[in-house]
């Protein structure tokens, strides 16, 4: 079934959870599709799962906009949500719009993600006015990182906690169609909840919210460098990968790969041409 902004609202009203994962490429977003997850995202923590940064803050338009288009080929069902980059959408309300446009233009992207509350309102308005569905992101929002002082759980004091519902309303009424809940208190992320009637996203926000999204390298177990504690690692395919790998360079030394069915064959006339 074709997922849209409509399932996510519906979803929420009919008290069904909604399943999110990340992808990058291809391949993977065929795999994840085919899984039956609601929603895809082009995140931009491909900065560290992809490129291998210590944050997100160097993904470019450029890069989502590639990934975008690879997920978008993969995916027939999901509904496809791009990342919009940092520094994208904070420069003035016209760039935002313009950036969105792309994302959806020559990415494909049937939704963007902008993080922040209040400060970002004005532009998640402007987005959704051109007619292109937003999804918003509070909390433990990883493009703010040094003003945090690194990746840290908020809203764990009352004034936190009472800003991000007030986020939460005010992005609801700027028009987003739902928003992640990162990295905050479990009974926080249940009042944000309950205090908009758009789908809530958890991640690292426990089981109160609406949905859930992870990082798919973090729930398949390919990504090593730290495991968040909210992370659950339905395989390790980092161990399973790596087994195969190692047979076949083994198999190569020894000589054992290829074998006949993996090769192609001359008729031997042409071939004795050849001597
Ligand atoms: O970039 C990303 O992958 C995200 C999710 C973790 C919500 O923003």
């Amino acid at each position: 079934m074709k997922n849209t902004v409509l399932t996510f609202k519906q979803a929420k009203s009919e008290g069904k959870k909604l399943s999110m994962l990340t992808a990058y490429d291809y391949s993977m977003a065929k795999i994840i599709d085919e899984s039956n997850v609601n929603g895809i995202l082009i995140g931009d923590s491909l900065g560290m799962v992809v490129k291998g940064e210590e944050d997100t803050l160097s993904v470019t338009m450029e890069e989502i906009i590639y990934h975008t288009k690879a997920v978008k080929r993969g995916a027939k069902n999901s509904l496809i949500v791009s990342d919009m980059p940092f520094l994208s959408y904070h420069v003035s309300i016209e760039q935002a719009v313009s950036n969105a446009g792309r994302l959806v233009k020559e990415g494909g992207a049937s939704a963007v993600k902008l993080e922040g509350g209040v400060n970002i309102a004005a532009q998640v308005k402007a987005i959704v006015d051109a007619q292109i569905p937003v999804m918003g992101h509070i909390g433990l929002t990883p493009q703010s990182v040094n003003t945090f002082g690194g990746f840290k759980v908020q809203g764990k004091s009352k004034s936190a906690a009472k800003k991000l519902i007030e986020d939460a309303v005010l992005l609801e009424k700027a028009g987003v169609f739902s928003i992640v809940l990162e990295g905050i208190p479990e009974k926080v992320a249940e009042l944000i909840t309950s205090s908009v009637s758009i789908p809530t996203i958890g991640i690292g926000a426990g089981k109160y919210c609406d949905g859930q999204i992870l990082v798919y390298q973090d729930m398949l177990g390919m990504f090593s460098d730290f495991i968040p504690k909210f992370v659950k690692q339905y395989a390790n395919l980092g161990m399973i990968m790596k087994e195969a790998i190692g047979s076949y360079v083994k198999e190569v030394q020894e000589g054992a790969f290829p074998e006949e069915k993996h090769t192609f064959k001359i008729d031997e006339s042409e071939l004795q041409k050849l001597y």
